[in-house]
């Protein structure tokens, strides 16, 4: 009953909470969960604005509809006025999915086994994994340089898509999970440029295109794509923040300029169809919410929390030897590298947790999985480990999203306690 590529499925982000809470329950301790980018878990109150807006439209029979299989017209509308451009996109050009989840295994899954995307290292978990299962192997990837503010390696793309004719698209995450860089548009503008000269496509996901720290210039897919075809997606999970909604959207530009690419993204549409549509309700909140007076005055506030994280958290890593770190330039994430990871174990609450990590490390483990376990059987705190993310380089990605001031610089000290540990 089991494909026979079926190892190539994980989703470390989620992984690591299986392991997390049958550490809390043998050690009889509360975990602090700073493994997943849900602004929402971590404590951020939803303001009654907004639960007013959803209750309004719950209350209309148009809700309770299917919609259009592109997505709701009126949604539709409003991205491309708002957050898209008139010049590469059209109302027809804009699809709604089941969250940016679904839309990436779509993409990628609608695409001949051969033709390839080539994804970055690290990476959000889920672009890689699609990538495999649909070509059944692993993914190809060119890296992104911690030495260089975690910045694409243009000359890897480039020699990657030059020498092998199977990669058809080149994935690029900006702002990026997990390192919370920005590119600069000279990065931006040099992909543009390989994928035109190869014939690729491109896909932007940015989804966190409103997350960037004041004063970071963020540039958007459609204002350097001129003539290439392309795909940028965006969603509300990261922004309003309403992940649990699981509403996303891609922007297709210049299909008409590529017939191949035309049909590709007509499969996509028909595969939608075949579905009906994506939920209707998020679609027909989402306008609202975007366009209530108090919107951008509550984002701001947000970035600016997550700002006085990054700023705290950076400060403190960088008192630590042995480790690296770059201050990221927006999001809600922070990736701490550890180079030359010793293998180590640390006192664990108890005996039984101490058990059951021995047990976890009879399994051949990367040694930054072993650190995060270690670290959650003796300091109590999930994060998730590096190469989860497609990384050469080992560390951890750790969240900003905590609420309370002290429980953050808590977290801090206890990370640091166990990294001063392990390297000792
Ligand atoms: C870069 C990136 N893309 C896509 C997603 C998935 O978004 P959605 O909630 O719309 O499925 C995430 C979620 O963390 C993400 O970080």
């Amino acid at each position: 009953m089991l494909r026979a590529d079926s190892g190539l499925l994980s989703y470390p982000i989620r992984e690591v909470v299986e392991i997390g809470k049958e550490i809390e329950k043998l050690g009889k301790f509360s975990m602090i969960w700073e493994n997943i980018g849900d602004p929402v878990t971590a404590g951020e109150e939803i303001p009654e604005w907004m639960t007013t807006i959803v209750r309004d439209v719950a209350a209309s029979s148009d809700a309770f509809a299917y919609t259009d299989s592109r997505g709701d017209v009126v949604a539709r509308q409003y991205v491309l006025d708002h957050f898209s451009s008139h010049k590469v996109c059209t109302i027809d050009d804009i699809l709604f999915f089941n969250g940016l989840g679904e839309a990436i295994n779509k993409i990628m899954n609608y695409l001949p086994k051969e033709a390839r995307v080539l994804v970055p290292s690290p990476t959000y978990p889920s672009h890689a994994t699609a990538e495999s299962m649909h070509a059944g192997c692993s993914y190809i990837s060119y890296a992104l340089d911690p030495t260089n503010n975690w910045e694409p390696d243009l000359d890897e793309i480039r020699n990657k898509v030059r020498y092998n004719d199977h990669i058809v698209a080149i994935l690029v995450i900006n702002p990026n999970n997990p390192t919370g860089s920005v590119y600069t548009r000279e990065t931006l503008e040099a992909i543009v440029q390989i994928a035109k000269e190869h014939d690729c496509f491109l896909i932007f996901d940015e989804i966190y295109h409103h997350m960037t720290f004041n004063g970071v210039d963020n540039t958007l897919l459609y204002e350097i794509i001129g003539d290439v075809p392309g795909i940028s997606m965006k969603g509300i999970s990261k922004d309003i923040p309403w992940p649990g909604s699981r509403c996303g959207w891609i922007e297709v530009y210049n299909a008409e300029k590529d017939d191949n690419f035309a049909a590709y993204i007509k499969v996509i549409l028909l595969s939608k169809m075949l579905e009906v549509c994506s939920t209707t309700f998020p679609q027909k909140v989402l306008p609202l919410l975007y366009e209530h007076n108090e919107f951008k005055g509550l984002l701001q506030s947000r970035i600016s929390k997550y700002t006085k994280r990054a700023n705290e958290a950076f400060a403190f890593f960088k008192q630590i030897p042995y480790i690296h770190i770059n201050k990221p330039k927006g999001i809600f994430y922070l990736v701490v590298e550890l180079p030359n990871l010793p293998r180590t174990t640390l006192d664990a609450k108890n005996k039984a947790t101490r058990l059951y990590i021995n047990q976890l490390e009879e399994q051949p483990l990367v040694a930054d999985f072993q650190f995060s376990y270690e670290l959650m059987g003796s300091e109590g705190v999930c994060v998730v480990p590096l190469t989860g993310f497609g990384s050469t380089v080992t560390g951890f990605r750790m969240t900003l999203l905590q609420e309370d001031d002290a429980v953050f610089t808590e977290t801090l000290e206890k990370i640091g306690r166990a990294i001063n540990a392990y390297y000792a």
